[in-house]
Order: C-alpha cells, then sequence, then structure tokens
C-alpha cells in the first residue's frame, strides 16, 4: 500500500461506506493508449480488482460490488467476450485461496445460465469455499443488468401470487427488494465509476436509489489504493439526506 494511502487513513477519522459499487471503466482505452489490444486492459484491470478488494477489506468495508459483465457485454466482438470468460475462468481457479485467506465472501449476481457449464460449476464451488467468510462481502455482477435484475424480481413475486402465495396488496418495496440480486445485503452507499464517463450504464438501478455517486477519470486498470482514498475522502465530505433537509440530518446528528 502506498504511503499517501496509509497516512490517509491514520490521520482522517475515515466516515467509511458499508458497501462501495464500481463500474471498472477504461480497460480498452488503456490497452489502446498503449497500442496493445483491448484484452490486454481486461488482463491489468485484474490487478486493480485484487488492490482495491483487499483495500477493502483491511479498511474495513463490509461489501464491495464490482461490474465485470454486462447483459449487453455479450454483444462485444466475439474474440473480446472469449478472452473475458477465460479471465474469469482463470482468476476463479487462481484466486480463490487468496479470498479464503483473506476472510472474503464470493458472491456472483447475474444470469449464470448465459455461462458456460465449466464456468456455473466454478462459480458455485467458489461460493461455497468462501460461504462462511464475513470481513468483506465481495459480489462480482457478471452478465449482470439493472434491468434483468427487476424483472427477475417481478416474475418471482408473480409467480408467488399465481400460485397463491402472496396477495398483490402485500407488494411493498421492502418485499421487492428482498427479491433482487443483492437482498442480503445493505444497498450501496457509494458508486463508483471510473474511464471518466458519467453514465450509470443499467448497474445497480434498484439498489442505487440513495448512493452518493463518484466519477474517477482514472482508467480502470490504473485505478489503485491512492485513487480509492479520493473516492473515500470526498464521500466522507458529503451530507446524505434520503430526501430530507439539511436541518433535519443536522438535528438527527446532533441528537
Ligand atoms: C469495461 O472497460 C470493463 C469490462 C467490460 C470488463 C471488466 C473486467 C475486468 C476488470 C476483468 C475481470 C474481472 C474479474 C472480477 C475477474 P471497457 O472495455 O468498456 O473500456 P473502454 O471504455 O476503455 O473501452
Amino acid at each position: 500500500m502506498s504511503a499517501d494511502f496509509e497516512k490517509y487513513f491514520q490521520t482522517v477519522p475515515p466516515v467509511l461506506p458499508a458497501h462501495i459499487a464500481i463500474i471498472m471503466d477504461g480497460n480498452g482505452r488503456w490497452a489502446q493508449k498503449r497500442a496493445m489490444p483491448r484484452t490486454a486492459g481486461h488482463k491489468a484491470g485484474i490487478g486493480s480488482v485484487r488492490a482495491v478488494t483487499e483495500a477493502c477489506a483491511r479498511l474495513g468495508v463490509q461489501s464491495l460490488t464490482l461490474f465485470a459483465f454486462s447483459t449487453e457485454n455479450w454483444q462485444r466482438p466475439q474474440k473480446e467476450v472469449s478472452v473475458l470468460m477465460e479471465l474469469f475462468l482463470r482468476s476463479l481457479q487462481k484466486e480463490v485461496a487468496r479470498l479464503e485467506r483473506n476472510g472474503i465472501r464470493l458472491r456472483i449476481i447475474g444470469d449464470r445460465t448465459q455461462f458456460s457449464e465449466r464456468l456455473q460449476v466454478l462459480m458455485a464451488e467458489a461460493e461455497a469455499k468462501t460461504a462462511a467468510n464475513d470481513r468483506l462481502s465481495l459480489n462480482i455482477a457478471a452478465s449482470y443488468g439493472g434491468r434483468w435484475d427487476i424483472v427477475e424480481a417481478a416474475r418471482r413475486l408473480a409467480e408467488e401470487v399465481a400460485a397463491g402465495k402472496l396477495s398483490p396488496e402485500a407488494i411493498d418495496a421492502e418485499r421487492f427488494h428482498a427479491h433482487t440480486a443483492l437482498a442480503e445485503l445493505p444497498e450501496p452507499d457509494l458508486f463508483i465509476r471510473t474511464g471518466g464517463e458519467k453514465r450509470i450504464s443499467n448497474f445497480l438501478l434498484w439498489q442505487l436509489a440513495y448512493t452518493e455517486l463518484y466519477f474517477s477519470d482514472a482508467l480502470w486498470p490504473d485505478f489503485r489504493e491512492q485513487d480509492l482514498a479520493l473516492a473515500l475522502e470526498d464521500y466522507a465530505r458529503r451530507q446524505r439526506r434520503f430526501g430530507r433537509t439539511s436541518e433535519q440530518v443536522e438535528q438527527v446528528t446532533r441528537a
């Protein structure tokens, strides 16, 4: 870890987000700037996944959700999709022991039926092996889309209604949330998108309702502890109001 990162967390009492969600954007541009194929950027991005995950575990962040592959990413060139699948496969084979050592629980969220049988098995095994870990919950969104998540929740609720197990009047935000992909975790406090674009790109549409948004110009393979520290510093200065007025919030914090 860099000296800056260490110093920041020794001197500032951190107002830490419990849950951070990240769109890891800019891999392709990182590679193109170096006259390398786009896929080299995805490979380099693994280093940032490792660095940010371990920094979060060390700081005491409880959950980290990373957008690795969207429902729309299947439309990318076949070569790029197969390199990404190969990277997921190798990461699952190689990194699980490291996750276990670091007390990290892995969950994969998204439409897994789209992946090869082999990847589906590895995903299930990695989740089972790390299921008892509780230092950090690492959620990898793969073949995931915010709209897919909402549609899935709606479908499951409709099935319960059709089976006579649920009345339509009993459906409220809480019950809906319980059917979404991250139902067991607190909603993200901080959303980070790297790579300079300012979009949510069909990430956690339901879960980001009151999340603080932060955009970094760093390309994902360059995003390391110092960049995370900048995002956390910015987050610590925000006032979260959840639809209330500043005065109401200040009254609650003073009480
Ligand atoms: C977006 O950058 C990034 C992706 C679509 C893939 C992200 C995957 C990784 C970081 C590696 C695998 C991760 C895990 C968890 C094993 P982009 O290609 O859209 O970049 P661009 O905007 O510069 O084109």
